[in-house]
């Protein structure tokens, strides 16, 4: 597996260096992701992904060989973060949006984007402890799974 992951590396390096690097975004985590997940591929290979934290889980403890175990903690926690999927909203609404009466009204409800950040907006008046990153998956989770215009 490790050897035939490293022939791949070889052959994958003739185009690593030319293709632009995007910038990771700040965060605790993005030092480890640039040292331990550029050596083998360009780092587009990670940034142009949305995977749950669960995938992100199975390759980052694949593919971070060398890290430790909270380096590997800090760079799930990071690529979840920021390349997560919607998986991430619907565990943000379950915490978040049960604290203060059932989440699941929000099945009730079909609303456009704008009307669902709307509905965040007010929860977040009522109390509700949502980061701005937060909102913005939240918000795209109920959107596409409680949305007007179903997009998938
Ligand atoms: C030892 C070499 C090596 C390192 C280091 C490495 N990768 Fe990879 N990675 C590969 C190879 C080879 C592939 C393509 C074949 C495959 O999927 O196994 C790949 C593919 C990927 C993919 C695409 C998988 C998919 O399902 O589309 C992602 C995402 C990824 N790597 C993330 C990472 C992250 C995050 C790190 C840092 C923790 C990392 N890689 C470090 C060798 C590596
Ligand atoms: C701090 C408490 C609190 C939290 C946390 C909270 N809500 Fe509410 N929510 C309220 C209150 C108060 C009302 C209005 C009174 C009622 O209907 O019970 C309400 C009403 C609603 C309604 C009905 C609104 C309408 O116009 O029909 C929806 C939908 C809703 N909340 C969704 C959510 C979602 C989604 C979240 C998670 C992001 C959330 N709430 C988190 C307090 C909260």
């Amino acid at each position: 597996m490790w050897v035939w992951k490293s022939l791949i590396c070889v052959v994958f390096a003739g185009s690593v260096f030319a293709g632009k690097a995007q910038p990771l975004p700040d965060g605790p985590g993005k030092k480890i992701i640039e040292s331990a997940c550029a050596g083998c591929h360009d780092l587009n290979v990670v940034t142009n992904k949305k995977f749950s934290k669960q995938r992100w889980q199975v390759l980052v403890l694949g593919m971070g060989g060398s890290l430790s175990k909270s380096e590997s903690a800090a760079a799930i926690e990071y690529l979840a973060k920021n390349f997560g999927d919607s998986d991430r909203g619907k565990e943000l609404v379950e915490e978040i949006c049960s604290l203060c009466h059932e989440w699941e009204r929000v099945k009730d409800h079909e609303l456009s984007k704008e009307q669902w950040a709307g509905v965040i907006k007010g929860m977040i008046f009522e109390g509700a402890p949502v980061t701005d990153d937060e909102f913005e998956a939240i918000v795209d989770y109920l959107a596409k799974n409680f949305g007007k215009a179903k997009e998938q």
